[in-house]
């Protein structure tokens, strides 16, 4: 089965990238548009969905969505459509607006299940009746203790990577695109908000109707429910969220327009017309999500200082690599986000300067370097092109596709100069806007507009292809991160804490001071640092995270840091915090420990953070 799916992907990818005028001729041998790929049941070269128009309530005392998903089709003379489904209660399916049958197949973990509804070779529209269940995988819904106002219910969704099914009978695949329009009931109380054109104002009925005019994929698509307000930073930038947080965050993303203006000017126009952003309650699993026109994101990121704001530069950078072009598959996970942490990062150049983009770079190198450790027994999942055929792609998720695809970039920028490079990928994107891209698409892409044109050799396959990385990454070097390892051996040498030298350090040196404690550090020298700086109670969360990941793993446990660290994970759910905090009680011996708090803690989090969890303490619901 295995091997027939690798013969079939191969000639499919041969043909797709292969443009022969010979091929045009006969209609059997047109190049089929959508390559295989391994996580969804659909069949898009058959009959693929278009546009989706979606009219849902949702019922906030039962938790659940209930409605209609209805399609238009393209049709390549089909007789059946299959879409992916999971944890769904599918009612009734009409072709043309007549009931037709429909049928589910056999129920995957990964994958759910497919849903093959009969069509004729004129079938041009679909509706599907549906709810969703208990067991939906994309929804949280939240009680009003887990917001930041306590008054109110909110629900959110994430789609990324395969959970848009979980809500939406879909075509699941990142390579399929759609338009979508929406109606959307809610209680009367609540605003509802999609990666869409949004409402800035409450309605009086809770009745809300949204549009999405540029084709997205079905991962992108997502709604948010809850009694948020907005507010403008710009004609086209601002912020939702919750009134007692709605200034804070308006002043911490003030900068957001600044953003968009360096990033046209980098590569290309926006081209999604609005850049919101809603802050959702801590629960939220991720930093922040890409959803076109409204990135969703986590309020850990609130400093007070405009801090940790990268997060916003990164998302916003989607809205070129992923939004615009799109990873095929997840197999190529690291088009999409090894391309935004380098945009990321140039944009965080543009606006803050070189020393600020560095200290962001090199963390992300160090980040790289643990990830790669975690690995070593593993070398596979080092690879930036990933084979996870039978697996979840969130088990590809992580520092490689970000921080190794990010090394590679910047290697490859260093190789050929800033200058070519950006025209380079300003035309990349201006080519591929709105359609997908796989890894040996891009490969040749670039040996024809970059490498070949100007005679360079570059060892891509080696980046691309195999494991570990190559000896001709280039080093990323930041004098206040020299200066901070300095201090640091100075601090343990003398147990003393030199408040003189510390006292401008941004929230990155802080981090990078944590972070790189040494093995045999003291309980004396945490007391002394806690002492001096009062470090268990910081309240910029990334500095707080990494000081309770050492104690952990150092065993310091002054300053009733115990209490902060079970405050801190019933209330965060974003998977990269928690994840860390509890991997450190793990390599620290402490499960017992970790167990009691995350009996505690798990009902909070959402199902990406809590099946990660799950994996790591080995827990058993
Ligand atoms: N698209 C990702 C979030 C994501 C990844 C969702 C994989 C589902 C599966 C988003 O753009 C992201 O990378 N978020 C990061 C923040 C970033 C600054 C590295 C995060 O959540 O920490
Ligand atoms: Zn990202």
């Amino acid at each position: 089965m295995k091997k027939i799916t690798i013969i079939l992907s191969c000639i499919i990818l041969f043909a797709t990238s292969c443009n022969s005028p010979k091929e045009t001729k006969k209609e059997e041998t047109a190049a089929p548009k959508y390559v295989v790929e391994a996580h969804s049941y659909a069949q898009p070269n058959d009959a693929v969905v278009k546009h989706l128009s979606l009219d849902i309530t949702a019922d906030f005392e039962k938790e659940i969505i209930s409605g209609t998903a209805s399609y238009t089709i393209e049709n390549n003379n089909a007789s059946e459509i299959i879409l992916d489904s999971k944890f769904l209660d599918i009612l009734k399916v009409e072709a043309d607006g007549k009931t037709t049958t429909f049928t589910l197949g056999e129920f995957d973990k990964n994958l759910g299940q497919s849903l093959k509804i009969a069509i004729t070779p004129n079938t041009k529209s679909i509706t599907i009746h549906y709810n969703t269940t208990d067991k939906t995988e994309a929804l949280q819904w939240l009680n009003p203790q887990q917001t930041a106002d306590k008054k109110h219910p909110f629900l959110f969704t994430q789609g990324q990577a395969i959970l848009t099914r979980t809500w939406i009978p879909i075509q699941d695949s990142p390579q399929i695109r759609v338009t979508y329009d929406a109606t959307v009931k809610v209680p009367s109380e609540l605003m509802a908000v999609m990666s869409a054109e949004n409402p800035k104002e409450k309605s009086v009925n809770g009745v809300y109707h949204f549009k999405m005019k540029q084709p997205i994929s079905p991962y992108l698509i997502a709604l948010a429910i809850g009694d948020v307000e907005y507010k403008a930073i710009s004609n086209r930038t601002g912020v939702y969220a919750e009134k007692s947080m709605l200034a804070k965050v308006h002043a911490e993303f003030s900068d957001m327009e600044k953003m968009v203006v360096a990033a046209e000017k980098l590569y290309g126009k926006y081209a999604w017309d609005q850049f919101d952003v809603i802050v959702l309650p801590p629960s939220f699993p991720f930093g922040g999500m890409e959803n076109p026109r409204l990135t969703f994101a986590t309020p850990t990121v609130i400093a007070g200082d405009k801090s940790l704001t990268s997060l916003i530069a990164h998302e916003l950078a989607h809205s070129w690599s992923g939004n615009l072009v799109t990873n095929a598959t997840w197999e190529d996970f690291w088009l999409n986000e090894g391309f935004t942490v380098y945009f990321e990062i140039r944009i965080m150049e543009a606006l803050y300067g070189k020393e600020r983009a560095e200290m962001l770079a090199l963390i992300g190198r160090q980040d790289l370097e643990d990830e790669l450790e975690g690995f070593k027994d593993t070398p596979n999942d080092t690879k930036l092109k990933l084979d996870l055929k039978d697996r979840n792609p969130d088990d590809g998720m992580n520092s490689i596709a970000y921080d190794k695809g990010y090394l590679f970039l910047r290697t490859l920028e260093k190789t050929v100069g800033r200058e070519k490079f950006d025209v380079f990928l300003k035309n990349y994107f201006q080519t591929h806007a709105f359609s997908t891209m796989y890894t040996e698409k891009f490969i040749a892409y670039l040996n024809e507009n970059l490498l070949d044109k100007n005679n360079i050799t570059f060892n891509t396959n080696e980046w691309i292809y195999n494991p570990g990385i190559p000896s001709n990454q280039v080093t990323i070097v930041s004098d206040k991160f020299k200066n901070v390892e300095k201090t640091l051996q100075q601090c343990i040498e003398n147990n003393t804490a030199d408040t003189t030298v510390t006292k401008d350090w941004t929230p990155q040196e802080w981090v990078h001071f944590i972070r790189n404690f040494p093995e045999n550090m003291e309980i004396k020298h945490f007391e002394m640092l806690d002492k001096a700086y009062n470090l268990t109670n910081s309240t910029n969360s990334y500095i707080a995270m990494v000081w309770y990941e050492q104690s952990i793993l150092h065993n310091y446990r002054g300053n009733n840091i115990d209490e902060k660290i079970e405050a801190f994970l019933i209330n965060v759910g974003r998977r990269w915090y928690v994840s860390t905090i509890f991997k450190a009680y793990k390599k620290s011996n402490k499960l017992d420990e970790a167990l009691a708090i995350y009996k505690k803690s798990r009902a909070n989090y959402h199902s990406v953070t809590a099946n990660t969890i799950d994996e790591i303490l080995e827990f058993q619901k």
